[in-house]
């Protein structure tokens, strides 16, 4: 799909002021994202789709949702260089992402009822409510341009046997999922207004800190590849200044220090 076929834009609110792309169907809105930045689609481009049939997720996997039920989008942003791109991006991009859902979850509480939800960012960047995984980020970057890709579980209610266990959605938290489906496009809304903020936010680490899934508790993790075979069991004790997760083995004293693998802990 090239930049001049995506004919549609959706009118809602981008704080950078760049052009939202709407289409019923793509492979992957990552793939779009990608062709709109060699066609020069300016930083916040935005594309958002309904469904994908190849949804990308991390390491490898796919993603794979229903039509119109997901909010599922990917956002170019353009930096000069390497090191003008925002330390630990992608830790930020799940927090922008939590606030957001918190934020949108709010519009659908009755008057009386404490709906509040408390979500939680899972390292690197898995969204979490209670101990279910509700969203997934997945960041690209050829070193300049960053393609923040998020799919968040809005209306869905029914998962594949295999996804059961460890996928939520918000509509199986709070309900009201035919009003949660018509709103995704306000939650988008909700998730570009923090990320613009975050990309310049000081405190991130603080709040990353306060929102850590499983922080302080006894986590398995497979560092590097997810067929390293490289177990590490401790407790889960942070993540550092670089956004690097934190985990104290047992018996150590010391934290070891790990930039890629994956959280083991449900
Ligand atoms: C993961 O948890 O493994 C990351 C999942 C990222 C999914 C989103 S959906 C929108 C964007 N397009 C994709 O193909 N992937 C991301």
């Amino acid at each position: 799909m090239i930049y001049s076929n995506l004919k549609k834009r959706l009118d809602i609110k981008n704080p950078f002021n760049a052009p939202v792309f709407y289409a019923e169907s793509v492979s992957s809105t990552m793939d779009v994202s990608h062709d709109l930045e060699r066609e020069n689609a300016p930083h916040g481009t935005v594309v958002v789709a309904d469904f994908q049939e190849k949804g990308r997720g991390r390491a490898g996997r796919l993603w794979r949702g229903r039509g119109g039920e997901n909010l599922l989008f990917t956002v170019l942003l353009r930096f000069q260089g390497f090191s003008a791109i925002p330390i630990a991006l992608s830790l930020r991009a799940g927090l922008a992402a939590a606030s957001a859902v918190e934020d949108f979850a709010a519009l659908f509480c009755g008057v009386g009822e404490t709906r509040n939800l408390f979500c939680t960012v899972k390292w690197p960047n898995d969204l979490m409510l209670d101990s279910k995984k509700i969203a997934g980020i997945l960041v690209e970057s050829d070193g300049k341009s960053v393609f923040i890709g998020i799919g968040v579980n809005v209306g869905q209610t029914e998962f594949p046997a295999e996804l059961r266990e460890k996928a939520g959605s918000l509509a199986l938290k709070i309900g009201s999922a035919s009003a949660l489906k018509s709103a995704r496009f306000r939650l988008l809304e909700l998730v570009l207004a923090r990320l613009r903020r975050e990309l310049t936010a000081k405190d991130w680490r603080e709040r990353l800190l306060d929102r850590l899934y499983r922080r302080g508790e006894a986590a398995r993790f497979i560092a590097g590849r997810a067929d390293s075979g490289s177990v590490v069991e401790g407790v889960l004790s942070g993540v550092g200044e670089d956004g690097a997760l934190l985990i104290l083995p047992h018996g150590a004293e010391v934290p070891s220090v790990f930039v890629t693998g994956e959280l083991d802990v449900y």
